[in-house]
């Protein structure tokens, strides 16, 4: 039977769409709800574009989570999928769906982890660096950001004549590619 999958973002949702359009054609997933805790992110007309209900619920409802959760028993959400969702996860959410929720994250943790590090940041971070390398990870989300256990992680160069666009437009590539293969792997059996 097609597992329900709920997908979190706070911002375009590029990851959010690519992940549902590949799953278009297949009878793995459902995508019943995009949630996210941003009216105006960008991933609402998205969703709205391929039909899936999506809602935004505050910073205090994300703290407490016993709406989320509700929402989530509503849709009988099986699993959880974090693309660029940038608040915690509280614990009534992980203890509800324990290793039932993953996120991916635009850098080779744990290098470039914790508050504070989402995107461009993030890359704006690893230019500044000198790294040779960037990449994503994909991981089980714990109540620390960026800390449970890794699932996935590949890599791309960075070359000295790179900008920080450039890191981010490679670390994409790498995101669309990986992230809906890697979210079968985990929660397609
Ligand atoms: C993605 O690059 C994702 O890895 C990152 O936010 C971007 C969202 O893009 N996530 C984080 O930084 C989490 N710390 P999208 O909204 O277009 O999918």
């Amino acid at each position: 039977m097609a597992k329900n999958i709920a997908i979190f973002a706070s911002g375009s949702g590029s990851n959010a769409e690519n992940i549902i359009k590949y799953f278009e054609n297949s009878n793995v997933f459902n995508f019943p709800v995009i949630i996210s805790n941003r009216k105006n992110a960008y991933v609402h007309e998205r969703a709205n574009r391929l039909n899936i209900n999506s809602v935004t619920f505050s910073k205090s409802d994300f703290e407490t989570g016993e709406a989320i959760l509700e929402i989530l028993r509503e849709n009988r959400v099986d699993a959880i999928v974090l693309a660029g969702f940038l608040l915690k996860i509280p614990e009534i959410l992980i203890n509800a769906y324990p290793d039932k929720i993953i996120n991916i994250h635009p850098a080779l943790l744990p290098k470039y982890g914790g508050k504070g590090m989402y995107g461009d940041h993030v890359h704006r971070a690893v230019r500044a660096s000198g790294d040779t390398e960037s990449g994503i990870t994909i991981h089980y989300v714990n109540k620390n950001y960026d800390e449970g256990n890794i699932i996935f992680q590949a890599k791309c160069n960075v070359e000295s004549t790179d900008s920080y666009e450039d890191i981010a437009n490679k670390v994409h590539a790498l995101e669309y590619e990986h992230f809906p293969k890697v979210v079968e792997m985990v929660f397609g059996e």
